[in-house]
């Protein structure tokens, strides 16, 4: 069983789409483990994005990150970095596959409605950056 980190992002917030998101990723057989809204500061949106500093859309990534709330939360099941991307689909709304989060919601390939983990050195790090291990509840 894996763990991954899933952020709702302030696109989706702002539209009321919380519910319509985490029922996609519930009817794929993920489990909602820990789960919080908050809202970023810019200082913290940068720290959690620092792997993209170098590239040419981070300024505008951080401050939409730090815009308005997120959700930010923990999905645990059978092969969950993996089934979370492929719920998401590509970063590019698109070229987002039918049926999933961002080719049904996202509004462009910045305000992309998601994010999630990509490896499991990676799931690790972003889980420990948002909860400690008491909020997680499996
Ligand atoms: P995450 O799950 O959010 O990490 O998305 P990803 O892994 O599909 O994409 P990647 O890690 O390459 O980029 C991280 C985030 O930066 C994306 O989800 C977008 O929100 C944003 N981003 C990526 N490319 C662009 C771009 O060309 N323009 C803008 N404005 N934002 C971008
Ligand atoms: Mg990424």
């Amino acid at each position: 069983i894996e763990r991954t980190l899933s952020i709702i992002k302030p696109d989706a917030t702002r539209r009321n789409l919380t519910g319509k998101i985490n029922a996609k990723f519930e009817d794929a057989g993920l489990r909602i483990v820990a789960q919080k809204r908050i809202h970023l500061s810019p200082a913290q949106a940068g720290q959690f994005y620092v792997v993209h500093k170098d590239r040419p859309f981070y300024g505008e990534l951080v401050e939409f990150m730090a815009s308005e709330p997120v959700v930010v939360q923990v999905l645990e099941g059978e092969n969950a970095i993996a089934k979370n991307r492929e719920v998401m689909g590509a970063t590019n709304p698109a070229q987002a596959d039918a049926g999933t989060i961002r080719k049904d919601f996202a509004l462009s390939v910045g305000e992309n409605s998601v994010h999630g983990s990509d490896a499991p050195e990676t799931a690790k790090e972003e889980i420990a950056f948002f909860f400690s291990g008491l909020e997680l509840v499996g």
